[in-house]
């Protein structure tokens, strides 16, 4: 069964049983706290909260998607078997209607009847509570009742079993996941070895959330006025197992774009592998961004783009490709999608002019590095040295910009070893020379350092007062400190009136005047977006990052420095207010 087949088949299955199909909606999300869908739910949540009338607008309280998805939470795992940045959702929904037992039921019927998998290996997992929200018995009842045997049924906690919200706020609730038995072996695990087990004998297919609760900005976890369902599977996953296939790139999905890269001829070590996955996953992902008017740069949706664009840049070099051979992968997954997706065809030209443009830049700096790494090779041969000498692939990444990762995989394919440790302490260490650098310029690290952090303190009560004065939507599109003066740019699409300036300053220097604290502690970043702390850069972040809170006026994830009372900061003033860009407002401030 072809991919397509599933997708419709699935449809098809819920618009039987009373739900209305409806159109994937854009990977760039109508709700601005979230950078890109990364659900089928998102264009439904002010439905799931209450706000708007699904009968009015769609005469239905029960819908079914197929949801075009972005998911940068997987980037580094692509490469893999199983994982994927851009993805279709298989999705239904409920909105007040039906709840866990008709999404339950509806799950196993259709994979077991119409997709004809093998129900015994499914495994199930539940939301085990936490100290908020009770173990959910109701649901390994109607599990259990559905023929699901006991030993089949797993308990997790939060991290697993409780979905949402995308954002820092939102719908969401305890979900059950149906797991699928790849190789029916237990790994050294024994017993221990189910679902979400390390070893990878178990695939998550299908998450049915069962949407009760709303988080608040007050971070709070409120009933919603309705129990809805959220469901999502990837279709990529799904597909795989139909097809009886060892990976999703093995898929029908993903087949004439493989072999389409195979064409550049070489040879297919497992290394390869992983290299025509990342291109071909990322590539298609490109093309679907930009499709939605995503375009590369380096803040938010437009630096992922950037991102996984150059990704496939390198290991199309990498793997020997000709400098085209991106526009004909980039046609190839346009002429795959087009029926599904009118506006990739109608886009086409447009998909192609950026890809190229971003190509011909990022090619520039990577040809010069080839160059250089050329010579280093020779000349460490040369030397019978078995090491590549770390200071000059270093100034290599630092002049031309070029890739770390390709300098290892050249050093690799030539048997030569680079030390990373090393590299990486020079990486460091050059950040501060030349912090170190600007601090001499502008009179004294002290002094310097000092002016940074009352800055960047102001910038978080500019941050917050921008959004007090002008609506919760605005968010921080970028910012450039100099001993000077602040820069700080901002998403607002029209200039600010007098009265507007006025009010942000005047709130900047009340909370100045106020003498508050300013709290630093480091979480986890799922633990501090949903503690309300902002974050609109979110892919740039580690599992672990520091969160600055300025009392309860300002919560913002942030390396930091700052001060550590805001009676620091001196006086602030706003010099100008202009347009940056397209949609973006720029301030000029300073200190006094
Ligand atoms: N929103 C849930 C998920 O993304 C189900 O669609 O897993």
């Amino acid at each position: 069964m072809e991919s397509r087949e599933i997708a419709t088949k699935f449809v098809k299955f819920f618009e039987k049983n009373n739900h209305k199909i409806i159109e994937s909606s854009s990977l760039l999300p109508a709700d601005k706290t979230v950078l890109l869908t990364t659900a089928g739910m998102q264009q439904f949540a002010p439905y799931f909260k209450g706000e708007k009338n699904p009968e009015k607008d769609f005469k239905s309280r029960t819908l079914t998607s197929v949801q075009k998805c972005f998911r940068t939470s997987d980037l580094e795992s692509v490469g893999d078997e199983t994982h994927l940045t851009f993805f279709e959702m298989l999705g239904n929904f409920s909105i007040g209607d039906y709840f866990k037992k008709d999404a339950i039921n509806y799950a196993l019927k259709f994979l077991i009847e119409d997709l004809k998998l093998d129900k015994n290996r499914i495994s199930i997992t539940v939301f085990g509570g936490n100290n908020l929200i009770p173990k959910d018995f109701e649901a390994i009842e109607l599990w259990k009742k559905q023929g699901i045997a006991e030993e089949k049924i797993f308990e997790f906690g939060e991290k697993e079993n409780f979905w949402g919200p995308p954002g820092p706020t939102g719908p969401c609730g305890p979900c059950s996941e149906l797991h699928y038995d790849l190789t029916k072996k237990p790994c050294n695990k024994g017993k221990k070895c189910g679902p979400n087990c390390e070893c990878g004998r178990f695939l998550e297919i299908w998450n049915l959330v069962f949407m009760e609760y709303n988080f608040t900005d007050k971070q709070k976890y409120e009933n919603l006025p309705l129990k809805n369902i959220d469901t999502g599977m990837g279709l990529e996953r799904i597909s795989m197992i139909v097809q009886n296939k060892k990976t999703l790139f093995e898929t029908d999905i993903f087949q004439k774009i493989i072999n389409n890269i195979q064409k550049i001829g070489y040879k297919r070590t497992e290394e390869a592998k992983r290299m025509e996955r990342i291109i071909a996953d990322h590539l298609r992902g490109s093309v679907f961004l930009i499709s939605d008017a995503v375009r590369p740069s380096n803040i938010e949706q437009g630096y992922i783009l950037r991102r996984v664009l150059r990704k496939s840049i390198i290991y199309l070099n990498l793997l020997g490709a000709e400098p085209n051979k991106i526009l004909d992968l980039t046609e190839l997954i346009i002429n795959e999608y087009k029926t599904e997706y009118k506006d990739l065809q109608k886009n086409k030209k447009e998909i192609l002019t950026i890809i190229k443009e971003e190509k011909n830049k990022f090619q520039k700096s990577l040809d010069k590095g080839f160059v250089e790494i050329k010579k280093i090779i020779e000349d460490t041969k040369k030397q019978k040295k078995k090491q590549l000498p770390t200071k000059e692939i270093f100034q290599l990444y630092d002049t031309y910009g070029f890739p770390f990762e390709i300098t290892k995989e050249i050093a690799n394919k030539e048997k030569l070893e680079v030390n990373e440790e090393e590299f990486y302490d020079m990486f460091k260490s050059h950040q501060e020379v030349s912090r170190a650098g600007v601090e001499k310029k502008f009179g004294g690290v002290g002094d310097f350092g000092e002016q940074v952090a009352r800055q960047h303190t102001a910038t978080h009560l500019l941050h917050q007062a921008l959004r007090e004065v002008l609506g919760k939507d605005v968010r921080q599109a970028g910012s450039d400190l100099t001993p000077e003066r602040i820069r700080f740019d901002f998403n607002f699409n029209r200039a600010l009136t007098e009265e507007e300036r006025k009010k942000i300053e005047d709130i900047v220097n009340k909370k100045i005047k106020e003498s508050i604290p300013v709290k630093c502690e480091t979480k986890k970043f799922k633990d501090a977006q949903k503690e309300g702390f902002l974050a609109f850069f979110r892919d740039k972040y580690g599992e672990e990052v520091s969160t600055y809170s300025i009392g309860d006026f300002s919560k913002e994830v942030c390396a930091g420095p700052h001060v550590q009372n805001t009676k620091e900061i001196g006086k602030f003033r706003i010099l100008k207010e202009k347009s940056s860009a397209s949609g973006i407002r720029r301030i000029k401030a300073v200190l006094e």
